[in-house]
C-alpha cells in the first residue's frame, strides 16, 4: 500500500464506516465511500447487492482495495427478514470477492464474534465457526467465500460494537442511552451474555495497520479484556457521572426474550492470538475505549443541564 493506492469502502454509512472513512482519508488521497443510506455528504450511494452497478463503480473508479464494510446488523430484522439478510450479508460480499478477485485487488471483510455458537468461553481465530441465526449464518457464508475464493484478502471479526456516537451508534451503548435520556432510572441488563467490546476507532486504525503489513489472512480483532453486558452498562453508567441516580439491575436474557428473540451465543469473547503472535495487536483495553466513547455522550447530557 502506498499514499496513491484507491480505497473503496462499501457500506459505509453506518457506525463502523465514520470511523474507517476518518482513517482512510488520513492515510490515502483516493479514498470512495458508499452507501445506501446516503446520511453525509461525503458518502455516494452504492448498494452492493448490485452486481452489475458494482461492477460499474469498479470500473470507473478501479480501486487497488476494497473495504466490504455493510451489512444488515439487527439481528431481530434478520431473523424475520431471511432472503434480506442473506442477499446483503452473503451475496453482498460474494458480489465484491467476484469483483476483487477478477482485478487481482485486495479485499477487507468485516465479520462478527457472533459467528460462534459453542459451550466454550473464549475462541481464537482458528476455532471452528457455529453460527445459529439468520444474521450470523450470513456473515459466515460471507467468511467462507472470501477466504475459499480469494488470493489478497484480510477478514477482521468484530465483537460487540462501540462506536459511531448518538447519532450512529445501533448497539448497545447507545440503547443504554436514549434510556437514560428517556428518564429511565433503572435499567434491567443481562449477566449471562459475555463478549468483548471493540471501539470502531481502534478497529478502524487496526486494520490499516494489519494491511499495510501485508499479511493476509483471518484475524479476531476485539478490545482487551471481556465482560457481560451487565458490566459494560455499570461501567457506562459510570462514566456518565450517573452511578448515583440510575440503577443497573441484573436480569437473565428470558427477561428481554420478547424484544430480543433472535438465537445469540451465551459468549462471543474472542482473542486476538494472530494479532498477538505476529506483534500487530492495535486494540486497546475495552474500558480505556469506553471512557474515550462516553464522552460524546457525556457532552449531550451536560448541554441539557
Ligand atoms: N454492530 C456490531 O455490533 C457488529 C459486531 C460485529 C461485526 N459487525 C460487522 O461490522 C460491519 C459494520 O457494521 P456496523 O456496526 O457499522 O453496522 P451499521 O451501523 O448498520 O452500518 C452498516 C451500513 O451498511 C449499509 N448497508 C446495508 N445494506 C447495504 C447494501 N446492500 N449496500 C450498501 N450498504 C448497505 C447500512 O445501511 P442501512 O442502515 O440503510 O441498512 C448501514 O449504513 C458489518 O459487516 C457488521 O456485520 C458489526
Amino acid at each position: 500500500m502506498n499514499t496513491q493506492d484507491k480505497v473503496l469502502l462499501l457500506g459505509a454509512g453506518g457506525m463502523l464506516g465514520a470511523a474507517v472513512f476518518e482513517v482512510a482519508t488520513q492515510r490515502y488521497e483516493h479514498v470512495l465511500a458508499t452507501d445506501i443510506d446516503v446520511n453525509e455528504p461525503w458518502l455516494v450511494y452504492q448498494d452492493f447487492r448490485d452486481l452489475f452497478s458494482l461492477k460499474k463503480l469498479f470500473d470507473e473508479f478501479a480501486p487497488t482495495v476494497v473495504f466490504h464494510l455493510g451489512a444488515l446488523t439487527d439481528l431481530e430484522y434478520c431473523e424475520q427478514n431471511p432472503e434480506d439478510s442473506w442477499a446483503t450479508n452473503a451475496l453482498g460480499p460474494e458480489n465484491t470477492a467476484l469483483l476483487a478477485e477478477s482485478r487481482g485487488i485486495t479485499m477487507v471483510y468485516v465479520s462478527t464474534a457472533g459467528i460462534f455458537g459453542g459451550e466454550q468461553e473464549f475462541y481464537a481465530d482458528f476455532d471452528m465457526p457455529l453460527p445459529t441465526s439468520h444474521y450470523a449464518k450470513s456473515k459466515y457464508y460471507g467468511e467462507c467465500f472470501v477466504e475459499r475464493k480469494m488470493s489478497k484478502y484480510f477478514i477482521f471479526r468484530a465483537g460487540w460494537m462501540m462506536g459511531g456516537g448518538p447519532k450512529k451508534d445501533k448497539k448497545f451503548v447507545n440503547k443504554i442511552f436514549k434510556q437514560i435520556q428517556g428518564g429511565a432510572k433503572e435499567l434491567f441488563v443481562v449477566a449471562d451474555k459475555l463478549g468483548t467490546p471493540t471501539y470502531t476507532k481502534d478497529f478502524a486504525n487496526g486494520m490499516f495497520r494489519v494491511l499495510e503489513t501485508g499479511h493476509y489472512g483471518l484475524y479476531n480483532q476485539v478490545c482487551g479484556g471481556s465482560c457481560s453486558r451487565l458490566d459494560v452498562a455499570k461501567e457506562f453508567v459510570r462514566l456518565l457521572g450517573l452511578e448515583d441516580d440510575v440503577k443497573v439491575t441484573e436480569v437473565g436474557s428470558d427477561y428481554w426474550k420478547e424484544e430480543y428473540f433472535a438465537p445469540r451465543p451465551y459468549s462471543e469473547k474472542l482473542v486476538n492470538m494472530k494479532l498477538e503472535w505476529r506483534g500487530i495487536n492495535y486494540m486497546r483495553d475495552w474500558k480505556v475505549c469506553l471512557a474515550e466513547y462516553a464522552q460524546n455522550f457525556r457532552e449531550i447530557l451536560g448541554s441539557r443541564q
